[in-house]
């Protein structure tokens, strides 16, 4: 009788046949069918074999007929024969239209996730051709597309490959396998919103501790961790919170209690991992506080409606103790007059120190009322934090004359605020006056009126000037720019090498835990637009580079040969102990320092070394040989386990590399590139990685403990090349 039918008649009653009466015939029939529909013209074909074997045919009738819901659990995947559906979309209607040749339904089952959108038919007669779940694992899970493009309203809103998840991931869930979708790139919405959808089920919210601090392992899903980390690149806290708002608040057409539970619950969960994984930064946004409020007090309301809320009314409890304790914090530090950064005044880094200390002595002895304060600052009551936006800073700013005027500012003030301010203390009347760092060199950069945070980003021994722009030239270096005359030979070599190293990294390690993640991005994309300061970056790189002329100036000043190779020696040394305590980046500082020509063309020096030693030195240079992008560095620090000091420039130049090297707006429209926001984000959890165990060092049989704390932290250099290749070749003039 199947003859007399016309030819689609055929097939629609060979495809209603149950799966296992299927004959031969049938088969072939179904299979000629399935190599003219585009949704599965990429499928190999003995896929499309095996899919004559198992797919079935479906059809509606009428028109506005659901064939799921948003939120529901993915049961089947769907091709269109004929006819077309809405993709629907709870709190935004219909947000695009699917036809025939067109597929649906493959991102709930692959990424194990409910329904992103409620799919209904547009007219009467509507055919689908259907697989179901454990057919589609079995048969299309490992080769169904590998790049989804997902439309609303006719353009791109997220775009999403194919990649092979971490095998661990499949033992914890058993139901995945190998391969599951992770966003290639965005509209900013739908990308929190499918975020939310398949990264936030508080079942089983599935980011691992040791997922997020591990950075090497790029296969683990990160999605959560990565849009966290990059956000402020595009999608400004404010938007943010405004689109949390509104999926909290989503309600379901369809009155779906289950689906609005989800829905809050979820916001609040990524509420919860923002705040605790960000910390501070979300705190600074002051906008987010009344958002916790408000979402607190709505929670506690719907709490006593849906019961299960209840543990999400408790997650919100506690985001409220911690922006009471931010607060809190907050308050004490406006209190703390004296904790104030100062720069420059003389050996400016000094200052920087030894201010924070004098905040923490003054608190310390207050605390006592006794007169022991000096011998509980440094390091016992230290622990610095870090430095705020809104901390003040003291700096000097010189003019023409040398004369200065010393400005008290928030660390966040404008290049403009304090050209301005400079301007009023030092009298200066003139229309167009410019703010500029002046190098010990001679070099003069002029600072753009919008930039940040400028007297931290100042190089060691630059200073700041005010002058009228067509003045600039003319002006010139302060004779204590240069730096000192004499070396400090005699009094290094009574201390311990170990002893200095120790405290050399105490100080590193501080510095470098002062540092926030989101700091690498301010420098890649500039603090200016987010008005946020990177100074605690600022301080850590400008030790690196204390440290690493500190070694050429000391050679530089040892006027005797002897002396200079007793310096060699100890800093070789140096370095030996802090690539043991795993401090790379005085490490790297250290070695640099010693590749230095004004330290390496010292050859009558280097001859007179012990051979132990410049063995030692020889396999150092190896280790901070740049080629083939540090790939000595990289395989050596990859081994370490944390704590670790990295080598920060190399972070940097990381963040830069992908920063530059990849557009974030792939169109006009505003899709994000997030295969890019992902890699930055692997380079800010290497921060996180190398930080993730705290620094508990041996401390040194005491010796002069605090002549050596004063002395690291008192390093003054010569930062000017030309001065310190002339020192160099005075000490051995080439040989005729
Ligand atoms: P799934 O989440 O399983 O169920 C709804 C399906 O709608 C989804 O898979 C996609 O295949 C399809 N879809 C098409 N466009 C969109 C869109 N803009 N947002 C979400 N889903 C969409």
């Amino acid at each position: 009788t199947l003859t007399q039918l016309a030819p689609d008649a055929v097939l629609k009653a060979i495809l209603r046949k149950p799966t296992h009466d299927r004959s031969p015939d049938d088969l072939e029939i179904i299979y000629e069918e399935l190599v003219h529909i585009r949704a599965l013209s990429h499928l190999s074909t003995t896929v499309k074999r095996e899919l004559a074997n198992i797919i079935v045919f479906e059809s509606h009738p009428r028109a506005e007929t659901v064939l799921f819901n948003q939120g529901d659990e993915g049961v089947s995947w769907y091709v269109i024969l004929k006819g077309s559906v809405n993709v629907v979309i709870h709190g935004k209607g219909v947000v695009t239209t699917l036809q025939d040749g067109d597929d649906f339904g493959q991102l709930a089952l692959i990424n194990n996730a409910p329904r992103a959108a409620t799919i209904i038919t547009r007219e009467d007669g509507c055919q689908f051709l259907r697989v179901d779940k454990d057919d589609f694992n079995r048969i299309l899970r490992d080769v169904e597309a590998n790049t989804v493009r997902l439309k609303e309203h006719g353009r791109d809103v997220l775009v999403l490959e194919k990649v092979s998840a971490n095998p661990s991931a499949a033992h914890r869930h058993s139901a995945s396998s190998h391969y599951k979708y992770t966003v290639m790139a965005g509209m900013p919405q739908k990308m929190l919103e499918h975020l939310l959808e398949t990264r936030l089920d508080a079942r089983h919210l599935s980011v691992r501790d040791e997922d997020i601090i591990r950075p090497y392992s790029s296969a683990t899903d990160m999605f959560l961790d990565d849009f966290l980390l990059t956000h402020i690149m595009f999608m400004p806290t404010h938007q943010l919170i405004t689109e949390l708002m509104r999926n909290y608040r989503i309600e379901s057409p369809t009155q779906d209690k289950e689906f609005v539970v989800a829905s809050k619950s979820r916001v609040v969960n990524f509420v919860y991992q923002w705040v605790t994984s960000i910390r501070d930064p979300v705190f600074d946004e002051t906008i987010t506080h009344s958002f916790f409020e408000q979402l607190h007090s709505e929670v506690h309301a719907d709490a006593r409606l849906y019961h299960t809320l209840r543990e999400e009314a408790a997650m919100l409890d506690h985001v409220q103790e911690l922006l009471g304790e931010y607060r809190a914090a907050r308050q004490q530090g406006g209190s703390l007059a004296t904790l104030t950064w100062t720069l420059p005044a003389g050996g400016q880094s000094v200052v920087l120190f030894s201010a924070v200390n004098a905040a923490a002595t003054a608190a310390a002895s207050n605390r006592k009322g006794s007169g022991e304060s000096n011998a509980a600052s440094a390091f016992s009551v230290e622990k610095r934090r870090p430095i705020r936006a809104d901390d003040d800073i003291i700096f000097r700013v010189y003019c023409a004359d040398h004369t200065y005027c010393t400005l008290r500012q928030p660390v966040n003030a404008t290049a403009e605020t304090i050209k301005l301010n400079a301007a009023d203390k030092l009298g200066l009347r003139h229309e167009e006056l410019v703010l500029a760092e002046i190098k010990s060199n001679g070099e003069k950069s002029v600072i753009a009126d919008t930039e940040v945070s400028i007297a931290t980003c100042l190089s060691i021994n630059g200073r700041i000037f005010v002058s009228p722009k067509d003045h600039l030239d003319a002006m010139t270096v302060l004779p204590d720019q240069e730096g000192p005359s004499d070396g400090t030979c005699n009094e290094l070599e009574m201390f311990s090498t170990r002893e200095l190293a120790y405290y050399i990294t105490l100080i590193d390690w501080d510095l470098f835990c002062s540092v926030h993640e989101y700091e690498l991005l301010y420098h890649v994309a500039g603090a200016q637009p987010f008005r946020k300061i990177k100074s605690n970056l600022d301080l850590f790189l400008r030790r690196f580079n204390e440290i690493q002329y500190w070694v050429v100036t000391e050679i530089c000043l040892a006027n005797t040969l002897g002396k200079r190779v007793q310096l060699l020696r100890k800093f070789i040394k140096l370095a030996a102990y802090c690539k043991e305590f795993q401090n790379l980046n005085a490490f790297f500082a250290l070695v640099m320092g010693l590749s230095n020509v004004a330290v390496s063309r010292l050859t009558q020096t280097w001859e007179r070394l012990p051979s132990k030693l410049r063995k030692m030195f020889t396999e150092f240079d190896g280790l901070i040989e740049p080629s083939r992008n540090h790939r000595a560095y990289r395989i050596a620090v990859g081994k370490l386990q944390p704590p670790i000091l990295p080598f920060m420039p190399l972070l940097l130049k990381d963040m830069t590399f992908t920063h530059e090297g990849n557009r974030t707006l792939l169109d006009s429209a505003g899709l994000i590139n997030f295969e890019k926001m992902h890699m930055l984000a692997q380079t800010m959890r290497t921060l996180r990685y190398c930080r993730s165990r705290q620094l508990l060092l041996q401390p040194p049989t005491p010796r002069s403990e605090q002549e050596v704390r004063n002395y690291i932290r008192n390093l003054r250099v010569i930062d000017n090349q030309r001065i310190l290749t002339g020192l160099s070749q005075r000490l051995e003039p080439k040989r005729a």
